[in-house]
């Protein structure tokens, strides 16, 4: 590689970064990270900061994973690459999807459809959602219904059912056929309702509603994260997933959970849909499934779906979807590693436990400072919205959010701003001393912040 200086030279001029604007990248460069070591990384400058970004919500393991990183050298000499299309397959990637499907057996799944990343994994249910009914023989059954605030990648299917306008305008006319009802969200909603139960069923009606109105037999599936994580860590009530699930069974809506997110312990369970016991139809995976080590994801797909493809003796039954590295066989020897591990740290554990220890820092900062409108949390994810005026709930500038990351990172804790949001998805194996770190590097950043 080039030295330092080549790099720095030119950081942000040939490469055009994704959820940024290109002119803005320029003025204010982006740090160049060289290194990762356990829960850390390190930039050009040689600053070495804990990294309560986790990657970007992925790197559940750690940077030292060795088991993954020797896996993957090994397929690298066995094979690095053959394809899984028609007529081929690859032992990686047949073992990955046994594993998978007695991983997330509890949720009902039975086949895998590999992808390579979370946007894919989401394309894949909701091209196979409208397909099943085509076999089913009722193909007017084409529409979506998601949630606002949902995230769901930037395909055009998924920014189509994605809930948040920041990431649609640009590239409207979407997907037709796709609506949204209210989140469950208690700090802002609709209803101005902020009992957490109450809401989860206001929002359910709100779907009930919505439904009445496009037709039931006009849609075919509904698509939702268990806990929302880019649109600020919006934990639902535990009873509305399950409602979700009812509401959709009454009226033969498939239910696709989108766990790109949350599928590998992170809020504390195995997945999100265990949170509530809720067993969808399909489970959108990616992220932690390599803790980040390759580019890999996978589309899990339930027994009802899959009963109804596997005895079709029509050619509607036929899959024309796939990408060149669905079951990339690196990618798949990463996955069987990093299950491995995630298993045998039970990673889940750690989650939970230093989540409700990080929760509690988030209400004292809260306590602590007027910016922090609120603090939510499930497991590792958590976000601290911050305001100008409490009352008003009025969201506080760019310039605010760049002086807490930045005095938070000068204090050696890499956050992550998404709007007035400060997004926290640390690495699973985090420490309790960890934690109070990420505590005081918040403390620092929104104590200048304030300044
Ligand atoms: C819930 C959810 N779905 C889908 C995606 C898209 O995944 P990817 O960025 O790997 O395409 C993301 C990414 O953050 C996500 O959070």
């Amino acid at each position: 590689m080039r030295d330092i200086n080549f790099l720095t030279e030119n950081n942000a001029k040939p490469i055009w970064h994704p959820m940024a604007h290109p002119a803005e990248m320029r003025a204010v460069p982006p740090r160049i990270i060289m290194k990762g070591e356990g829960v850390s990384v390190t930039d050009a400058e040689g600053r070495a900061v804990l990294d309560a970004v986790g990657g970007l919500w992925n790197v559940n393991l750690g940077y030292s994973c060795d088991p993954i990183k020797q896996a993957m050298a090994t397929q690298l000499d066995a094979l690095p690459y053959y394809s899984g299309f028609r007529g081929t397959s690859t032992g990686p990637s047949i073992e990955l999807a046994y594993e998978l499907t007695e991983w997330f057996a509890p949720e009902g799944m039975v086949r895998a459809f590999f992808t390579s990343g979370g946007s894919d994994s989401v394309e894949t249910a909701l091209r196979l959602a409208r397909q099943f009914w085509k076999i089913r023989g009722q193909g007017d059954r084409t529409k979506f219904l998601a949630l606002k605030k949902g995230y769901h990648g930037t395909h055009f299917g998924g920014a189509s059912v994605n809930g948040n306008a920041n990431f649609r305008r640009n590239y409207e006319p979407l997907l037709p056929g796709v609506f949204h009802t209210p989140a469950p969200w208690t700090y802002r909603n609709p209803f101005d309702e902020t009992d957490p139960a109450k809401l989860a069923k206001l929002c359910a009606r709100a779907i009930e509603d919505e439904i009445a109105f496009q037709g039931a037999d006009t849609i075919a599936a509904f698509v939702m994260e268990p806990v929302l994580g880019a649109g600020g860590v919006i934990v639902p009530h535990e009873s509305f997933m399950p409602m979700v699930r009812a509401i959709c069974d009454r009226h033969e809506i498939l239910l696709i959970a989108d766990e790109v997110v949350t599928g590998f312990g992170r809020t504390g369970a195995w997945a999100g849909s265990r949170l509530s016991g809720t067993k969808p139809d399909f489970m959108t995976i990616a992220k932690a499934i390599t803790s980040g080590y390759f580019p890999l994801g996978a589309t899990l797909i339930g027994a009802k779906v899959a009963d109804v493809f596997e005895a079709d003796k029509t050619s509607f039954g036929a899959i024309g979807h796939g990408y060149t590295y669905s079951g990339h066989p690196v990618g798949c020897a990463a996955g069987l590693a990093a299950l491995a591990e995630t298993k045998r740290l039970a990673v889940n554990e750690n989650a939970a436990a230093r989540g409700v220890e990080l929760g509690k820092a988030l209400e004292a900062l809260k306590a602590k400072h007027q910016l922090v409108g609120d603090v939510r949390y499930q497991g590792l994810m958590a976000a601290l919205e911050l305001v100008s005026d409490r009352a008003a709930k009025k969201p506080v500038d760019k310039k605010t959010m760049a002086a807490v990351a930045d005095a938070a990172y000068g204090a050696g804790v890499m956050l992550r701003v998404s709007g007035n949001n400060i997004i926290l998805s640390p690495p699973l194996v985090i420490s309790a001393a960890d934690v109070a770190k990420i505590a005081d590097g918040l403390d620092a950043g929104l104590t200048a912040a304030a300044r």
